[in-house]
């Protein structure tokens, strides 16, 4: 039996910015391995599992990205000091004060966003926010030379932020640096789990993708990959349960059951989907909320634009502070997450399916 709290864990601690899934790949394979068919990576990096079905038969998708937020070495300062490039959507406030892990040839380097000392800040600049580009890494090297040759840091190394996941005061909630979206991960290979001794009409695709946070860009390839008759992402959803977001900001909330996104700025879901999500919901008796966001982006757009497109929706586990080194999900909203998309697919028949892609 899958320990989920452990997977959960196990997963956000992985360093993997987008572009060097390396290790959270290594996970997913390992864990996926005995619940499906085969087990392939495409040309990107994105890893797509296989659960047969008969031959010809549709193919359901359910995908997740392996990627999270991080940083890139842009140089390396003379007195050496590690400027770096963002890869995907950081605010310059949540960088400032943190560790972070450098991935080099050498293996990990902590290094941590110093920021200057209040004592001698002007009133002036202390009500002021840094600018991405004046910040820097620390990593306790004597000059350019010493950070290359004895920490072996060298341009282009990924760094990912360094915050270890815990349980957070003995509640269901879980602290982690990458819920955004090893939560989704999460779902993906317990609900593979548990279809793993079911027959179903059709085949089921568990497509862990690369390079969400830069542009949906492993969900791109890994949808002609796969070329789905039905997409669910599974993604993390954004919480608007604590001060300072409004109803109309974001509409999710901790421990209410996992989401739908019905628009962000990247798609529109397929009502009929949705509303086949709903169903199921109600007759298992799981809570499900509605999100509308004006902004986001995630890689159900992909699938659902991929060949003639393909009816798709994204499914969420909410999860507040995205993009920071310490973000909230709560254990129960995964465990439901896990049992409505394992609920859709043993609901799913062939003449749902074809009546989900009829447009008439
Ligand atoms: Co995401």
């Amino acid at each position: 039996m899958l320990n989920l709290e452990s997977l959960l864990l196990r997963l956000s601690n992985a360093p993997g910015p987008p572009g060097f899934e390396n290790a959270v790949r290594q996970i997913v394979k390992n864990e996926l391995d005995s619940y499906v068919d085969s087990l392939e990576t495409d040309g990107m990096g994105s890893l797509i599992a296989l659960k047969n079905g008969p031959p010809d038969s549709p193919k359901i998708m359910l995908s997740a990205h392996m990627d999270e937020v991080g940083l890139l070495v842009r140089y390396i300062t003379s007195d050496g000091f590690i400027k770096f490039q963002n890869l995907g959507g950081w605010l310059d406030q949540a960088l400032i004060g943190q560790r972070w892990q450098i991935m080099t040839s050498k293996g990990i380097v902590l290094g941590i966003t110093g920021i200057k000392t209040p004592h001698i800040m002007s009133v002036e600049e202390r009500g002021k926010v840094l600018k991405g580009e004046s910040l820097f890494l620390d990593v306790g090297a004597k000059n350019k030379t010493d950070a290359e040759e004895r920490l072996g840091i060298r341009p282009g190394d990924p760094i990912a932020p360094s915050s270890e996941a815990t349980i957070l005061n003995k509640s269901e909630f879980i602290l982690g640096k990458a819920w955004d979206d090893r939560a989704g991960l999460a779902v993906l290979i317990a609900v593979m789990e548990s279809i793993k001794d079911t027959n179903l009409p059709f085949h089921v695709y568990a497509v862990a993708t690369v390079q969400e946070e830069v542009g949906l860009r492993g969900a791109h390839t890994s949808s002609y990959a796969v070329n789905p008759d039905i997409g669910l992402n599974l993604e993390s959803g954004v919480a608007g349960d604590y001060p300072g977001i409004s109803q109309y900001e974001a509409q999710e909330k901790l421990n209410g059951g996992p989401a739908i996104f019905l628009h962000d700025s990247s798609m529109l879901p397929n009502l009929k989907l949705r509303d086949f999500v709903t169903e199921t919901a109600d007759k298992a008796g799981i809570s499900l909320q509605f999100n509308v966001l004006s902004g986001y982006g995630q890689d159900g757009a992909e699938m659902q634009k991929a060949f003639e497109g393909t009816p798709a929706i994204n499914l969420t586990v909410p999860t507040r502070y995205l993009h920071s080194h310490n973000s909230i999900i709560s254990l129960e909203d995964v465990k439901l997450a896990v049992k409505l998309v394992e609920k859709c697919i043993s609901t799913l028949d062939l003449k749902l399916i074809e009546s989900l892609k009829n447009f008439d």
